[in-house]
């Protein structure tokens, strides 16, 4: 058995929130996927709200306060990331955006990324495409093909929910892949020496 590391960042505001509920659904899915494939996920959900006073703390000061500096450094560290955020205005919310701002620069780079948002309205589900792997292309993550959006109306119905469970079933099937198949990520240790001691010695 193979393990492997998934972190889940959910943007909502709400609670109980839609959101957190989509990406509870799209974790659920990507575990059940990677265990048939022989991978053990542990899986870690990051709710925004809980560290968005740091997040500004962060910005205006320039230092993470610890609980954000934890997060950051699971984020970096995990094998995988799924990302959801509420639509806000036709874009990603705020809060979100203020997240994906702080990470590291190199922190997603070749990770593969599963987006996701929830809208009230399933005119916006674009967004994940003019917005959302727009930024995760900018991180240079490996953002999944198959992202998934969740209208207000795909949450209510036999046939809506078969729809939506069917593009997260897909989502998960596409995440677990990558996973099963990549090495474990190795996070760049900012103390490592970059030069021997023969060298230093030498100045
Ligand atoms: C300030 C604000 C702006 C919103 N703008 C949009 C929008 O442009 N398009 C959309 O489809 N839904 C919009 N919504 C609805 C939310 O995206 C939707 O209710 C979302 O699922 C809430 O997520 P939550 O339950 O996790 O908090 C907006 C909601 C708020 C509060």
């Amino acid at each position: 058995m193979k393990h492997r590391s998934l972190v889940v960042v959910t943007a909502g505001l709400s609670q109980p929130s839609s959101t957190r509920l989509l990406a509870d659904r799209l974790s659920a899915a990507a575990e059940d996927r990677a265990a048939g494939l022989g991978v053990a996920l542990t899986v870690r959900v990051v709710e925004l709200r809980d560290v968005a006073h740091d997040l500004m703390n962060h910005m205006l000061t320039g230092f993470p306060p610890a609980a954000l500096r934890e997060v950051l450094d699971a984020v970096a560290a995990a094998d995988g990331l799924i990302a959801v955020t509420p639509v806000f205005n036709a874009s990603y919310s705020g809060l979100f955006k203020s997240f994906f701002d702080v990470v590291d620069k190199d922190a997603l780079a070749g990770k593969p990324v599963v987006v996701a948002a929830t809208g009230g309205t399933a005119r916006h589900s674009l967004v994940l495409e003019h917005a959302l792997r727009p930024l995760f292309a900018y991180l240079r993550a490996a953002v999944m093909p198959t992202a998934v959006f969740a209208a207000s109306e795909d949450w209510g119905g036999d046939e809506a929910e078969g729809q939506l469970g069917g593009r997260i079933d897909r989502a998960g099937r596409e995440l677990a892949r990558e996973l099963e198949a990549r090495e474990p990520a190795e996070v760049a240790d900012p103390f490592a020496l970059t030069a021997s001691f023969e060298e230093l010695l030498a100045g």
